[in-house]
């Protein structure tokens, strides 16, 4: 038997350590959350995607009635920056979370379902996909999406 254990780099900064591009990502994201649909929680997740091209694409967490037919910021951005602009590669996505008014104060992370998301994002475009999460006390940065999910179901796996 072999045990192996699988590390992923995941890089700490304050605000004010980040690049413009990302702290004006982050603004976004925080200010997405106000545009939440989150009646059911009361937890609202802001999210946005930055193309290659600067372009930046928003999205928040959409619930509803019935639980499950609601969506993820995450993925209402990345859902609707590859509807707008199929052909952008997608370079980084920063998500902020609001409850209890408030933002986190440790960053939030993406669930397991965007995780799969991201990672085909990365796939499609064939470019690391940078992913920057929110606190207010600190700012997790990952460098690639594939980070977030290791041993991942992807494309390769479709094949022998
Ligand atoms: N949510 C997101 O939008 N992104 C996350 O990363 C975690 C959870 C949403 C789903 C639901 O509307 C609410 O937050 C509570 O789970």
């Amino acid at each position: 038997m072999i045990e192996k254990n699988i590390e992923i780099p995941v890089r700490i900064f304050s605000f004010q350590e980040l690049p413009n591009s990302y702290q004006e990502l982050i603004e976004q994201a925080k200010e997405q959350t106000r545009k939440a649909y989150a009646p059911y929680s009361k937890f609202q997740v802001g999210a946005a995607v930055l193309l290659d091209d600067g372009t930046i694409v928003c999205g928040s967490n959409q619930e509803n009635a019935a639980y499950p037919s609601g969506l993820c910021a995450e993925r209402v951005a990345m859902f609707s920056a590859n509807a707008l602009y199929p052909d952008k590669k997608v370079k980084a996505l920063a998500i902020a979370a609001f409850t209890d008014g408030g933002f986190l104060q440790t960053p939030i992370t993406p669930c397991g379902a965007c995780r799969q998301v991201l990672l085909e994002t990365e796939s499609r475009f064939g470019q690391e996909l940078e992913i920057i999460m929110y606190g207010e006390k600190e700012i997790y940065l990952i460098k690639k999406a594939s980070h977030l999910l290791p041993l991942n179901f992807s494309n390769k796996n479709l094949f022998k």
